[in-house]
């Protein structure tokens, strides 16, 4: 693996001439070239409804470059307006059978997702929330003691946005696989800065977003991977025009289209198909291996100063174990975060989560130096 001059890719992203940029866990540095593909956006509006090949150009585009980021098959990828419209779309497909009925989702998966499958209770599902035992990184273990062929579906995060753990989701996809469920991966905190490759991880289905650890632009911009063989036997309760076999043939009955494109709905946003171009070529150039490899070494760097320095880091410390963020746990979060913007360091705080504090492969050792000494002034009693 040969080494990038991270100095010079740094000044494609505007971001890091202006603030102190460790929010990536939260909106990632965009790449200079969104605003290019923005103008040319903003140029096809002016062509009406000539614009719209231009626009199925883009999609098509997009839709190959995120299969290329997941290893996955063409025709695997479909574009939805968020993560959670992703997953919604999958769980309108999956109907409760009275021997198998209950959906298993974790305690450190996005807000979101708990949300939508607990909901699933109203159409006859049964919900379990699957807790790590040591209340930060799931273990094989403490899912597989949940399973049974009782379940339907195992919904899962394979990075925390809530404490960063980096889930070891082999062996619960296989042994979810034995039991027959169905395993729907939210892989939106890991795409772009630990490796995806679905047919190595064997999720049924892996969903992610782009302005994120992608560096796209614009909100408003998720995907799904679906496993092709699961695809052809999954129908959406909840299909669209842009998921028929025929887009643009407008026949009366709903064909679904093959693979995974039956899961896309409506008319979708073109500005963040636009803007998220530039980020998704600059993760595939730099190659996520080596962007991994930079990252951890900077989180390894953030950890032992902070150690060092008495603050406590919630995120697993061993590097396999975590994916690209470090949380800490901190009194009045939201306050050390304003604090730390007043001095033009950008970072988060989320409730449960603590403070998340990310380097992007891009930030510099002493940028990192930087922020965990500022935590430690302003956190000391
Ligand atoms: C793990 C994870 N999943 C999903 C999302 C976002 O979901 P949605 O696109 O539905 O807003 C986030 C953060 O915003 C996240 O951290």
């Amino acid at each position: 693996m040969s080494a990038l001059d991270f100095g010079a890719l740094r000044a494609r992203f505007p971001i890091f001439s202006e603030r102190t940029y460790f929010a990536t866990q939260c909106l990632g540095p965009m790449p200079a070239e969104a605003y290019a593909d923005l103008f040319e956006y903003a140029r096809t509006l002016g062509l009406r409804s000539r614009s719209i090949p231009l626009w199925l150009e883009r999609m098509a585009e997009l839709i190959g470059l995120l299969e290329q980021l997941l290893g996955a098959e063409a025709g695997s990828v479909a574009l939805r307006e968020s993560a959670t419209a992703a997953q919604a779309a999958i769980a309108s497909a999956v109907t409760p059978r009275p021997e198998r009925h209950r959906i298993l989702f974790s305690a450190l998966d996005f807000h979101s997702s708990r949300y939508l499958w607990s909901a699933q209770v109203r159409r006859g599902f049964s919900v379990e929330e699957v807790r790590p035992e040591d209340g930060v990184a799931l273990r094989p273990e403490d899912v597989l003691r949940h399973l049974d062929e009782r379940v339907a579906l195992v919904a899962l995060s394979l990075v925390s946005p809530r404490t960063g753990a980096l889930l070891d989701v082999v062996p619960v996809v296989k042994a979810a696989h034995d039991a027959g469920a169905l395993v729907v991966l939210d892989a939106y905190q890991a795409v772009g800065v630990v490796p995806v490759d679905v047919r190595r991880l064997g999720a049924d289905v892996v969903v992610g977003g782009t302005h994120k650890w992608l560096g796209g632009g614009g909100t408003g911009l998720a995907f799904l991977y679906v496993r092709p063989s699961l695809a052809e036997r999954l129908l959406p309760a909840y299909p669209g025009w842009i998921g028929h076999r025929e887009m643009v043939g407008f026949a009366e009955r709903y064909e679904p289209a093959p693979g995974g494109a039956r899961f896309q709905q409506g008319t979708p946003a073109l500005e963040p198909i636009y803007t998220a171009r530039a980020g998704l070529r600059f993760v595939l150039e730099a190659g996520v291996e080596r962007l991994r490899a930079r990252n951890v070494a900077l989180t390894t760097r953030m950890l032992a100063r902070a150690l060092d320095a008495g603050l406590s880091v919630k995120t697993p410390h061993e590097p396999e174990r975590r994916g690209g963020m470090l949380c800490f746990d901190l009194e009045d979060g939201s306050s050390v975060v304003e604090r730390m913007a007043a001095l033009g360091i950008d970072i988060d705080t989320r409730p449960g989560a603590g403070v998340r504090v990310s380097p992007h492969p891009c930030n510099t050792e002493q940028e990192c130096d930087r922020v965990i000494d500022e935590l430690a002034r302003l956190t000391r009693r």
